[in-house]
């Protein structure tokens, strides 16, 4: 795994750009959203759908089953390098949620998967809006561990207060407010907010738990000793709460929390 060369403090914007210190991690051991929730958040038979912030390519390779034009936007030139590797024949362009690189009304769909959290939304909303046509969706979800299940939260519990820990229900919660905040407001280019979540489990290894731990800013921006060493705990403790070594599978549990929305 590649290692962040400095260790700026986690409140600098250097977080938002943290993602392509571990661009291949990234890819290799992110999930995407399952595919229930894709489907909840993409209106019915689009032609055109645009993966805004769409880092390693995650949920843009889920894309081109279903729709026959994919765009995939990505400011950092080491997330677009994986997700250009792994879908040589994607439309995929440099860009950022505040400049969109499409013209104005080009889909049907714009996507934006863990990364809305990223965005300066006071121009983020009206660019988001003028490449959509009039009546098409926005759809936004955070895909994470499911902290909810309880083993899950007796291992967070074990893993220190480093900002490893998988994000708590709180923490969700606060995501809907940030999406009403933005999106609800008088004059809004888009109606209410509609929400749902999703619930599925990941056959994956202790080793790579723990690995994936480390895709998360909070995680990539640590000190390496105090990365390795929440590593391991998370390792040995997954070890220890199913009874298993670390590279015997387990199944871990996801929550995908989606939102969606359409252009008036
Ligand atoms: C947590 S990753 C999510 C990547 C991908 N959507 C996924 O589901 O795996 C967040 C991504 O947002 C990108 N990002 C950060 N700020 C952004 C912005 N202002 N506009 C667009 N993308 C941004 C980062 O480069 C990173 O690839």
């Amino acid at each position: 795994m590649a290692t962040p060369s400095s260790t700026p403090s986690p409140a600098t914007p250097d977080r938002a750009a943290s993602f392509g210190l571990v661009a291949e991690d990234y890819g290799r051991l992110r999930p995407a959203p399952q595919d229930e929730a894709i489907d909840w958040m993409l209106p019915e038979h689009p032609s055109a759908v645009l993966d805004l912030a769409a880092g390693a390519g995650t949920l843009t390779t889920l894309l081109p089953s279903r729709v026959p034009e994919v765009h995939a936007v990505e400011p950092d030139d080491r997330m677009r390098a994986v997700l250009a590797a792994r879908l040589p024949d994607a439309d995929v362009r440099a860009g950022t949620a505040e400049a969109i690189p499409l013209p104005d009304a080009s889909v049907d769909a714009v996507i934006v998967a863990s990364a809305w959290h990223w965005f300066d939304t006071d121009r983020a909303v009206p660019e988001i809006a003028r490449v959509l046509r009039p009546g098409g969706r926005l759809g936004i979800v955070w895909n994470g561990i499911d902290s909810g299940v309880d083993w899950v939260g007796r291992w967070s519990s074990r893993l220190g207060d480093s900002g490893g820990r998988p994000a708590g229900p709180g923490h969700f919660a606060r995501r809907g407010e940030l999406l009403r905040a933005a999106l609800e407001t008088p004059g809004s280019p888009f109606g209410a907010l509609e929400h749902a979540a999703f619930t599925t489990t990941r056959r994956t290894t202790p080793t790579d738990a723990a690995a994936l731990l480390g895709t998360y800013s909070r995680v990539i921006l640590l000190p390496a000793e105090e990365r390795r060493a929440l590593q391991d705990r998370a390792r040995q403790a997954l070890c220890a709460e199913h009874g298993i070594g670390p590279d015997d599978a387990f199944d871990l549990p996801f929550r995908a929390l989606t939102w969606r929305t359409t252009r008036r």
